[in-house]
């Protein structure tokens, strides 16, 4: 067993414990109110800015040693100038990259006392929020980049839709984020975090953790991050894990799940080259719609994974979703059949699997949806199972 899945499994263990204590009365356990959160926030943040001015103090070998260690980078001269990433990278241990070129060796230097280690977990060492940004990846099909040659990268809106019932994903500055830019210091490329795409989709998972940011962590079983090609062109939004998807820990596993799948073959992907995820990563209870407040602590993390992907096409699925991630309210049948955009990838909205199955006996959905999954095939350069 994995440290994560013991410790996940551990935490799950803890859960059900008190829960039971709880149960029998025999615990003064009661869920953190808002005073609580503040001050534990107010404490990690604390902690996170110690360990972050720790961080920047790096020495020029470790500076040194950290572009080494990156293979994409190691031709570079350590002085070139790059906006991102926003911190120093602190000599981290490397996981090898399988068709990567070969890294250079880099000797390892004595941590003194406090200082973050090769050993220390990616997650402890890492503001993740600010520093999960990283340089474009290079996409493996450059047919695919000569596809979108208009593609950018836009800051995403601040509009904030005062009242209305799904609150935009832009206004992401929620409590968990870990607050504001770092403070100013010597940043440059040396300092950069050499992580590929599938290692910050792990960090930030890792960050996630077992997360207590918000009440729905109190009836969740598990967390239910995303799943698929963290390198994925194609991206699919649903609204929040279901019952299936709470037990298993994994997105669209369910009725509704195994139909998406489907239409994922129909496109003629594999669902394992796409990504799924949902607008909050734990299940609501009794499957009802995401509180306002849920959103807005999941969206970091949401906004995080499609800086992560990069993807061209996000297919939103259900009004839910389509409205959440769009930051507008409208009902789906005005939203589908038409491109939107956010953060660089073209949005197609289209009617959520589970809308599908209820409707099953009318097949002007069915037909809907097919019309708006084949524009994104033809964005994408696909064909369908169908032509193939
Ligand atoms: N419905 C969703 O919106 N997401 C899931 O992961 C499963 C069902």
């Amino acid at each position: 067993m994995t440290r994560r899945a013991h410790l996940r499994q551990l935490a799950r263990h803890l859960r059900r414990y008190l829960a039971w204590q709880k149960g029998q009365g025999t615990t003064s356990y009661v869920p953190a109110d808002s005073e609580a959160r503040k001050t534990l926030k107010a404490r990690k943040k604390a902690l996170q800015e110690q360990k972050l001015a720790e961080l920047r103090a790096p020495t020029d070998e470790g500076s040194k040693e950290s572009v080494e260690r990156r293979p994409d980078r190691a031709a570079e001269p350590v002085s070139k100038p790059e906006p991102e990433p926003e911190l120093p990278s602190p000599p981290a241990e490397r996981k090898p990259e399988p068709t990567g070129p070969q890294k250079p060796e880099t000797s390892k230097k004595a941590p003194s006392d406090g200082e973050v280690t090769a050993s220390t977990p990616l997650w402890k060492k890492h503001d993740p929020i600010h520093e999960i940004t990283g340089r474009r990846r290079k996409k493996a099909d450059k047919a695919a980049a000569a596809r979108k040659p208009t593609k950018q990268k836009k800051p995403p809106s601040k509009a904030s839709p005062d009242g209305r019932p799904t609150p935009p994903l832009e206004s992401t500055a929620g409590p968990s984020e870990p607050a504001g830019p770092p403070p100013a210091g010597p940043v440059g490329p040396s300092q950069a975090a050499p992580q590929t795409p599938a290692e910050k989709m792990e960090f930030l998972q890792n960050y996630l953790g077992e997360c207590q940011r918000c009440a729905l962590c109190e009836g969740r079983t598990n967390v239910v991050f995303g799943d698929g090609d963290p390198n994925a062109r194609l991206l699919f939004v649903g609204e929040g894990p279901g019952r299936n998807e709470d037990r298993q820990g994994l997105p669209f596993v369910g009725p509704s799940g195994q139909l998406l799948t489907k239409m994922i073959a129909a496109m003629g992907f594999e669902r394992g080259e796409v990504y799924i995820t949902n607008i909050v990563k734990c299940r609501p209870p009794g499957n009802r719609n995401p509180a306002p407040l849920e959103i807005k602590e999941c969206a970091p993390f949401l906004k995080k994974q499609i800086q992560v992907i990069e993807p061209e096409v996000i297919v939103t699925l259900g009004r839910f979703a389509s409205n959440a991630l769009l930051a507008k309210d409208e009902a789906l049948g005005k939203l589908r059949g038409r491109w939107h955009e956010h953060m660089g990838a073209a949005v197609m909205p289209t009617y959520h699997p589970a809308y599908l199955l209820r409707n099953e006996d009318d097949r002007r959905f069915k037909r809907r949806v097919w019309s708006d999954l084949q524009m994104v095939m033809e964005r994408l350069g696909r064909d369908s199972e169908e032509n193939q």
